[in-house]
């Protein structure tokens, strides 16, 4: 639930169930905060990510933004399985639409939001991750959409946003393989622009934001929108439909409940 506080300052501050953030000198900094389930998107999360978003565009003392997970293991290692069990095919459909438009509100924020990926950037946290302008890495991070693991595919626009990225080619390996891959190859690949060390990673954010901060606020959304603009195209409709067909499969159901039983899923192909 968001709670608004009136603070004494008579700035208004907004304080969230899963997400810690902080302000100073126009840089805010948001840090998922679900440590012990590697920050996975669950419903609360997904809210307040939704939430963020607008308190990110109305609260004028905000320029600039930084998402980190907290913990030194994840970033956000995907959407909360556990909240796909029992999702028929529509409703999976909703759930991805849902997820899409939060992180179209991430990628249209007029404010540039960086992630600082500290650590597994999986599913839906790489699709997070993308979601953001551009992405800086720890050396300990890992990427991935293993949704095929799981008999699903990514919901929250990592169809479109890996392809776009990286190239058609190798984003349709990594979608196909399920296959992570480490800070440096995801560098080579141009899924990120920077790796350093991890505890150096969020005073890079904030070094680049710094410059950023220098140039004219109303140039910097306009950068944005029109880099935005540049992949305009119906394929994150075509992703809402698989993605909701995958949740009336039976492989989609036995990749969840293996992973959540720990175990090797068996898969049939229905
Ligand atoms: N959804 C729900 N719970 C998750 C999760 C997810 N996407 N990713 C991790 N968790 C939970 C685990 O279930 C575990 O919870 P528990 O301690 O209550 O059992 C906890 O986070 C720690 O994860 P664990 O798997 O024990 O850590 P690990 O170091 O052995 O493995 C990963 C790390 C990232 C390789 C592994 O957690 C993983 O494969 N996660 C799922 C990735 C995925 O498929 N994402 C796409 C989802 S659409």
């Amino acid at each position: 639930m968001l709670l608004v506080l009136l603070h004494l300052s008579l700035k208004i501050i907004h304080m969230y169930k899963t997400l810690l953030t902080s302000l100073a000198n126009g840089i805010f900094t948001v840090t998922i905060n679900r440590p012990d389930k590697l920050n996975a998107l669950n419903k609360d999360v997904m809210k307040d990510l939704d939430n963020v978003v607008d308190e990110i565009e109305s609260n004028t003392g905000i320029k600039g933004v930084i998402l980190t997970g907290a913990g030194q293991k994840a970033f956000v290692a995907g959407a909360d399985i556990s909240e796909f069990i029992g999702l028929s095919g529509n409703e999976g459909k909703a759930l991805a639409k849902k997820g899409q438009d939060i992180f179209f509100k991430i990628e249209n924020s007029s404010k540039p939001i960086i992630a600082a990926v500290n650590g597994f950037a999986l599913g839906g946290g790489c699709e997070l991750a993308m979601a953001c302008h551009f992405r800086i890495a720890s050396e300990n991070a890992k990427f991935g959409q293993p949704e095929v693991n799981l008999g699903l595919i990514p919901g929250y626009g990592g169809t479109q946003r890996l392809a776009q990225l990286i190239g058609k080619g190798p984003a349709i390996e990594l979608l196909l393989t399920g296959n992570m891959i480490d800070a440096p190859t995801a560098l080579q690949y141009g899924l990120v622009n920077h790796v350093v060390p991890q505890n150096e990673l969020i005073n890079k954010a904030k070094g680049i934001l710094e410059v950023i901060l220098t140039k004219a606020p109303l140039a910097i959304t306009y950068c944005i929108t029109a880099a935005n603009a540049a992949y305009n195209d119906n394929g994150y409709e075509k992703e809402i439909e698989g993605f909701g067909e995958c949740f009336d499969s039976a492989d989609m159901k036995e990749g969840t409940s293996a992973f959540l039983e720990k175990r090797k899923p068996v898969f049939t192909g229905s």
